[in-house]
């Protein structure tokens, strides 16, 4: 790339345009729009439903469905309380707030420099002289609810914040039941809840959003091999699965960023239309987590090895990663628009694997049998893989329907087909157009399904 990576970007695509791209196409809306929305906070339509939802079964393949160390779970949202305690993030998991007593807007004590003055947006917060900043009080994150019916003092619970809790509280359970020996690991996927002082940017900071986060049980002296391993198997998964690797990067945490339960972070960044930012963390947690809960608890949370007859707290690497943001860098490392036969074509270069819909099937027109023709080829290939039907408007707008939702092939039937029984594969992102049998179309299209891929953007 002769340009640098932070030029490309800002010539390439801004958050507005995927916003609209998500609303136009139906992938993702502003939650609660007919009540006037609720800040940050969005709803999935189907598109954004199947794309996020192969994000996540991509994450499964990684860590469940290649290995055999490592084992799923889906533990509760609502903990008991003492766990939190435990965690520390009870006590640590907050904030430093200021309020403005001016415009009434809360911000991020260390973050004025980034937020905008409510009276004066062109200013930062204490800038303006109508601003009249409180002192910073430290904030936390979780929300909290009530169990049963009466509200008061024992019945507080918190929505999770994180997935990782649930898997540390469950070790016991994985070790005796899935006989597990250290390395191994605990995967869950599932929704977290933080009331974020300053969510934004689309879905990249929102208050409820899904995580993808893996435990990974380690002797104590391999943590730091481990730690290493993971960081590379994580930036590889996002590569395999087109982010070109100029927009991605591996920034390690100075010690005074690091959460209180690490002694080693780094995060996987992306290259957002926003800068540089985090799209998963890698954290050697050391054995914090399992030390906590067996102080908490009074559980022995601890691994003993009947060959050496050694007994130690494992320690642990965690990769944790968000599905919506990872959902986010792929929309927005896959947009693309280009002019075509003095045409404006946007389109999503999604790996195939991701994609929605991988397959549309499309009448030229609707006569001369075609449309029922066309819906028997559909009939057969859903079968196989995700596919549509669609047979409304011209077939250019069809295409650029389908160019702008990402998928990845497009199969015409045409007058040749009522008398051959082949169709035209079109493929979306050289725009070739090749001549193919119905029959074994599914199985042809399957096949370059489990394919490597490589984004068409790396020339
Ligand atoms: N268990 C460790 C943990 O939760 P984190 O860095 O706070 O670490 C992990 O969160 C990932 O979850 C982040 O890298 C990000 O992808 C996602 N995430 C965190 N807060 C988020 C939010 N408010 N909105 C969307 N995604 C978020």
């Amino acid at each position: 790339m002769g340009e640098t990576a932070e030029q490309a970007r800002n010539e390439e695509v801004t958050m507005e345009e995927i916003v609209a791209l998500c609303k136009r196409r139906g992938f993702i809306f502003p939650s609660s729009e007919i009540y006037g929305g609720l800040g940050s906070t969005y709803d999935y339509g189907h598109y954004g439903v199947l794309l996020k939802n192969n994000v996540k079964a991509e994450w499964w393949r990684a860590m469940v469905g290649d290995r055999d160390d490592i084992v799923a779970l889906d533990s509760a949202i609502l903990q008991h309380p003492r766990v939190w305690e435990a965690s520390g993030h009870l006590e640590g998991f907050t904030d430093p707030l200021v309020d403005c007593r001016t415009c009434k807007l809360r911000f991020r004590a260390d973050k004025l420099e980034d937020a905008q003055c409510g009276q004066k947006p062109s200013k930062h917060p204490g800038e303006g002289p109508d601003c009249d900043l409180t002192d910073p009080r430290q904030f936390n994150l979780m929300f909290e609810t009530h169990v049963g019916p009466v509200a008061g003092e024992g019945s507080e619970v918190y929505l999770r914040p994180e997935t990782a809790q649930g898997i540390f509280i469950n070790f016991k359970n994985v070790l005796q039941f899935a006989r597990r020996k250290p390395p191994f690991g605990i995967a869950q996927v599932g929704k977290s809840f933080r009331n974020e002082i300053t969510p934004g940017n689309f879905i990249f900071r929102t208050r409820e959003f899904e995580q993808m986060e893996m435990e990974f049980f380690v002797p104590p002296d391999e943590a730091d091999e481990w730690y290493q391993r993971w960081i590379e198997e994580r930036r590889r998964w996002y590569e395999e699965l087109g982010i070109r690797p100029d927009f991605l990067r591996v920034r390690p945490h100075d010690a005074d960023e690091l959460s209180h339960y690490s002694s080693a972070t780094s995060d996987v960044e992306y290259l957002f239309p926003i800068g540089w930012s985090e799209l998963e963390g890698i954290a050697n947690r050391g054995d914090f987590d399992l030390t906590q809960h067996a102080r908490f608890s009074g559980e022995k949370l601890e691994y003993f090895d009947q060959q050496t007859k050694e007994r130690y707290v494992p320690h642990v690497i965690e990769p944790a990663a968000g599905a919506d943001r990872a959902t986010l860098a792929f929309l927005v490392d896959s947009y693309d628009a280009e002019e075509v036969e003095g045409r404006q074509r946007t389109v999503l270069r999604l790996h195939p694997r991701l994609a929605p819909v991988k397959v549309a099937v499309l009448p030229l027109v609707s006569k001369e049998g075609m449309p029922e023709k066309a819906r028997e080829v559909y009939e057969s290939l859903r079968r196989r893989l995700p596919a549509e039907f669609d047979e409304g408007g011209s077939i250019g707008k069809r295409y650029r329907r389908q160019d702008e939702i990402g998928t990845p092939w497009g199969v015409t039937v045409d007058g040749q087909t009522m008398e051959d029984d082949t169709v035209t594969l079109r493929d979306r992102d050289s725009l070739e157009q090749v001549r193919v049998p119905i029959e074994g179309l599914g199985e042809e299209l399957a096949g370059r399904l489990e394919q490597p891929w490589r984004t068409p953007k790396l020339g």
